[in-house]
């Protein structure tokens, strides 16, 4: 039997996910950290439908948690046909006032971890696979006051893209998802408000891009824009000149700064 491995499944995207996969009957093996919200997850899950789910409690900024979970896997034999990379880290402030603590954890979560595991599920792989990674608007242009984020999600599509075309003679699909604003947790929820009618515009149900984002892999689509508008804006940011982005970026982030949760 082959599973559908889901990183940052706890959270409010990687969630959706869970619920849309468990409703299609797919074997599922969950990460989050907290070993507790992947028990009620479970719980909730086979209410929807009493699939298969495994769940590992992973730290995935710390090497030692994920090669737990890596020698686990292989311990345990299992395959994988689907791998969704959700988990993620969005610290938003100048890059000035960071700790280096959150500026390494934040690389490692949003790259090191997912290009790890990535690497290492595909050695555990079922004949055919579906990729899909967590990547953000965020990574279209350079974000200042956003930066490392923003850099973060870059080197994702950047990664996706070419792995796309890397595997596609190998029965895997790749497709990178570069969502706007979601409505999952209470603050980003409140950020979207705060962002008037172009939040608006911009963000969509986390169930809305778990549906699009699995559609999209099985046609092998190469990048999955969520919305109309975000595929607008996408185009606008790669026609006008980048100094026009950049200060109009900066304007408009400067004053928001949020921690990691
Ligand atoms: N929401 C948006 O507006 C938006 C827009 C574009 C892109 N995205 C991206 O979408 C992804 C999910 O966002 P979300 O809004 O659903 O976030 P969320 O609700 O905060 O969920 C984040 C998930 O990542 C997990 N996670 C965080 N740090 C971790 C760590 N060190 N080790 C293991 N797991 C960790 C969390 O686990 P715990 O439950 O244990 O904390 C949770 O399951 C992120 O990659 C984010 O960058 C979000």
């Amino acid at each position: 039997m082959a599973y559908t491995f889901i990183s940052g499944a706890t959270g409010g995207i990687g969630k959706a996910f869970s619920i849309n996969c468990a409703k299609k009957g797919y074997s599922l093996y969950l990460i989050g950290r907290s070993e507790q919200k992947l028990l009620e997850l479970k719980e909730e899950l086979l209410k929807i439908n009493d699939v298969s789910i495994i769940c590992h409690a992973c730290d995935l900024s710390s090497e030692s948690s994920r090669n737990k979970l890596l020698s686990d896997i292989a311990e345990s034999g299992v395959v994988f046909d689907r791998i969704i990379n959700v988990a993620g880290i969005d610290i938003q402030k100048p890059f000035s006032e960071y700790s280096t603590d959150k500026l390494i954890s934040q690389m490692r979560v949003n790259n090191e971890s997912t290009v790890v595991l990535t690497h290492e599920l595909l050695s555990h792989r079922a004949e055919e696979v579906e990729v899909i990674t967590i990547s953000s608007m965020s990574g279209v242009s350079p974000m200042p006051y956003f930066a490392l984020y923003s850099a973060t999600k870059a080197m994702l599509t950047n990664l996706f893209v070419s792995l796309h075309y890397e595997l596609k003679k190998s029965k895997v699909k790749v497709t990178v998802v570069l969502p706007g604003g979601v409505y999952t947790r209470p603050d980003i929820v409140e950020q979207i408000k705060e962002q008037g009618l172009w939040g608006k515009l911009s963000a969509k149900t986390p169930e809305f891009v778990a549906e699009k984002s699995l559609r999209a892999v099985s046609k092998n689509k190469l990048k999955y824009i969520p919305g109309f508008f975000n595929k607008f804006l996408n185009f606008i940011m790669s026609v006008l000149p980048k100094r026009i982005v950049l200060a109009f970026i900066a304007r408009r982030w400067k004053n928001q700064t949020k921690d990691a949760f």
